[in-house]
């Protein structure tokens, strides 16, 4: 990707510099092999390195020409993915290859080249070690170099900081470089705690020297940073947006073959100490303690490199209430997401022994949306010599990374509305999901799964379950999401039969099958 500016020598300088501190070790870029061939074409220099390298593992990967999707030269054919758009738009786009744009543009790498293209310098250097700030349209992201952020004033601030907009004040950000200052502050008009950078950027300044080499920083902070501003640690769908989103980040500041690397920063714009179930994704981004805004408390801290990544409540962001196109599905960005997190979590998939499918029963331990005749489903289930049937429980007692192997190795995976169906993500390619019941919230796991490109069911029949009662929220009275239910045995068979239809005809699934080779003919036909 060709940034849209960037002082010449620095450039070159810290580009040879990177280059020879990271091409020793193949190892550490640590993306899955699959990705190798995109990581490979976009740093020749890389490639020219494996190629005369011994040692080096990925020299099949080396010169496939392949691009992610948001280069500059990416044609289409050598993109990593295109969408699937085979229904109907209900009116959005008048042809097919309008709504296959749509969908890149709104969901896929298409999403990165976009902000890519937007990308304006906010505050320019003029000279070397001078400071910078590059933003993308409505702030959803930008970079800097050298910048000052003083947190002195919260030394004094007793109350604890969450989707706090008045962490910095006035003056309390800024750099030495040519600040547009309009053309800064016609961006500032997203201005909510998770949609953009405008509550922070607003309040930046230029300034009369250069913050580092004049000294006016208490903590110098050498090696690039994130700064985070992230949604809720507790819920797997809203904390996966973070951790989304920071990922087509990488993406995003993607001109430097370092750009996978763990050696970085992550600051947390927040003053609580950073916990959570999720955590182990986390430190597939760094390999270094999260930090927070209690750690440069009182402090004025210059980053010599930061950037501000994508949010996760961006007007038209990923993935939290987009309006997805209707008709397509299977976003490749959404693929490259779950194949990274995958393969650096170090989860297994395991080889089968047979063509069965394996099923994937979620059991929530709430208080509402459990299911009242679950023993009698699985029992049913269980019958079918044709399903491995599995009854699982995510709770706090099993690690993330455990339930992500059973999700990871699971073909149908079954759950009532909640966000443990954001597991979804990380099933296999020839998968399906069957939402029991949506609760009548019908878009969250269907549209995920779209985007993620794996089949979804969910109840249709409503004369065939059972409220246990009208509900009870807490406030809104009689709701769907706060009472238990009731399931026709017989239509549960149904679904489960349709979407084993899908699983086993699924090419991906076959060609798993033979090629982990252990399903020799005869378990096959004895399974058929
Ligand atoms: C390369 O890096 C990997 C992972 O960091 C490490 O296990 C391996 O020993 C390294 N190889 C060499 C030759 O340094
Ligand atoms: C940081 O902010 C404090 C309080 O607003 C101010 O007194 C101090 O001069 C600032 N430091 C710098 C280096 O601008
Ligand atoms: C972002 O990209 C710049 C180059 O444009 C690079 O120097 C920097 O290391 C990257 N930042 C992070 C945090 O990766």
């Amino acid at each position: 990707m060709i940034h849209f500016f960037q002082p010449l020598p620095i450039a070159i300088l810290s580009y040879f510099f990177i280059v020879a501190q990271t091409a020793v070790n193949f190892s550490n870029v640590d993306i899955p092999k699959e990705h190798m061939p995109f990581y490979f074409s976009n740093f020749p220099e890389i490639a020219a390195l494996c190629t005369n390298d011994d040692e080096c593992p990925y020299k099949d990967d080396i010169g496939k020409n392949r691009c992610w999707g948001y280069e500059q030269s990416c044609d289409k054919q050598y993109s990593y993915s295109l969408p699937v758009c085979n229904g109907d738009s209900k009116g959005w786009t008048k042809s097919t290859e309008e709504l296959v744009n749509r969908f890149y543009e709104e969901a896929d790498f298409g999403y990165v080249r976009q902000r890519d293209r937007e990308m304006q310098i906010m505050c320019e250097p003029l000279f070397k070690d001078d400071s910078s700030l590059e933003c993308a349209d409505h702030l959803k992201f930008c970079r800097g170099r050298n910048l000052m952020l003083n947190f002195t004033d919260l030394a004094t601030r007793k109350e604890p900081m969450r989707y706090a907009m008045d962490v910095l004040k006035h003056g309390q950000i800024g750099g030495h470089c040519k600040l547009h200052e309009k053309r800064l502050l016609d961006q500032c008009d997203h201005i909510s705690p998770l949609q953009s950078w405008g509550p922070e950027l607003k309040n930046f300044v230029e300034l009369p020297n250069r913050p580092i080499e004049n000294h006016n920083c208490d903590v110098i902070v050498e090696k690039p940073t994130f700064i985070l501003k992230i949604d809720a640690t507790v819920n797997m769908y809203h904390h996966f947006c973070d951790f989304f989103n920071l990922y087509a980040a990488l993406h995003l500041n993607s001109s430097h073959p370092d750009m996978f690397t763990r050696d970085v920063h992550i600051l947390i714009w927040e003053s609580y100490t950073y916990l959570s179930n999720f955590a182990p994704v986390m430190e597939t981004f760094t390999k270094h303690p999260v930090w927070d805004l209690k750690t440069f408390r009182g402090e004025t801290v210059c980053f010599r490199n930061v950037v501000f990544p994508l949010l996760p409540r961006m007007i038209f962001g990923l993935f939290y209430n987009t309006p997805v196109v209707h008709g397509c599905e299977s976003s490749g960005l959404f693929h490259a997401f779950s194949k990274h997190i995958l393969h650096r979590l170090r989860i297994p998939m395991h080889k089968r022994r047979n063509n069965k499918v394996h099923v994937t029963l979620l059991s929530r331990q709430t208080k509402y949306r459990r299911i009242l005749n679950e023993d009698e489903l699985l029992k049913q289930l269980e019958d079918n010599p044709n399903y491995v049937v599995k009854k699982v429980s995510y709770s706090h007692q099993m690690s993330f990374v455990e339930q992500l192997e059973i999700t990871h190795n699971s073909d149908i995976f079954i759950g009532m509305h909640g966000s443990g169906l954001t597991h979804l993500l990380f099933l296999p390619d020839w998968a399906a999901v069957f939402e029991l019941h949506n609760c009548e919230d019908e878009n969250c796991y269907k549209d995920l799964a779209r985007l993620r490109g794996v089949k979804y069911f969910t109840w249709e029949d409503p004369g065939k379950v059972h409220k246990e009662d009208e509900g009870h929220h807490p406030d809104m009275g009689a709701h769907a999401k706060f009472t238990n239910y009731h399931f026709d045995v017989e239509e549960v068979e149904a679904i489960v039969k349709r979407a084993a239809d899908h699983v086993q005809k699924h090419p991906a699934f076959q060609e798993f099958l033979t090629f982990n080779g252990e399903s020799d003919e005869q378990s096959l036909h004895s399974e058929l």
